[in-house]
């Protein structure tokens, strides 16, 4: 597989939180014209977030809308932690998206449990129209890390290991997320900066491993980006 990644470099995490909720809202509107549907992966983390929350005070037809977590922590219900609750607080309590089209990872039930039933749900979803992810200091995104191999038929994964707490997660898989028509992947903060250059480098990170057949977009800020 050869990655096509579009590097979009912004100032600050806030003009590429700006620059994403545009091309979701864009991406939105040409999916539902297209197909009368618009079926989305959110990420997890601290840069989705502030694009939730302008999301939050935006205009669009929320009415066909459809979310899918791309990832959740193994946690109780209504979790603090969980990146449901941060999706909630910072976006869907404030739009009219149906409840029912909101389609929360069972992480609750663990991550085999868990990762069993969401299958079922991302496999009727496919293809998707975007993927919206994040990456961490480890090139790590959704829940999977480096070092980790999931079976390639599987679209959903436990995870039991993860480095990053809590170990427990269920995630879709490479191929899950390989199965969308768009994907974003936002990066900002200085923390970031060694994991994009060894990205660019050619390195084999689980953030090298993501695919898409429209090639990728990776909107970062000045800090995340490498410097020599
Ligand atoms: C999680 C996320 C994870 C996240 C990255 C980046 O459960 O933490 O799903 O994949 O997107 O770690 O997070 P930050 O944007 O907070 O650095």
């Amino acid at each position: 597989m050869t990655q096509t990644v579009r590097w979009i470099r912004f100032p600050d995490a806030q003009a590429v939180a700006a620059d994403a909720v545009q091309r979701i809202l864009q991406i939105a509107a040409a999916s539902i014209t297209a197909r009368g549907v618009f079926r989305m992966v959110l990420a997890g983390g601290s840069t989705p977030e502030k694009a939730y929350r302008l999301l939050a005070g935006a205009s669009a037809d929320w009415s066909n809308w459809h979310l899918y977590p791309g990832d959740e922590r193994c946690l109780p219900e209504g979790h603090p932690e969980r990146n449901s609750s941060m999706i909630r607080h910072a976006w869907l309590e404030q739009v009219g998206i149906p409840d029912a089209q909101v389609h929360w990872i069972p992480a609750e039930l663990g991550p085999e449990q868990g990762a069993m039933r969401y299958e079922e749900v991302v496999r009727e979803a496919l293809p998707l129209d975007l993927v919206l992810l994040g990456m961490g200091e480890d090139g790590h995104t959704a829940s999977l890390f480096p070092g980790y191999e999931p079976e390639p038929e599987r679209l959903v994964v436990g995870v039991t290991d993860a480095p990053k707490p809590p170990p427990e997660r269920v995630s879709l898989s490479y191929t899950a997320l390989a199965r969308s028509l768009n994907m974003l992947v936002l990066v900002t903060g200085e923390g970031k900066r060694a994991a994009v250059a060894r990205w660019r480098a050619g390195e084999s990170l689980p953030v090298a491993r993501l695919d898409c057949a429209a090639g990728i977009d990776v909107l970062l800020d000045e800090a995340a980006w490498y410097k020599k």
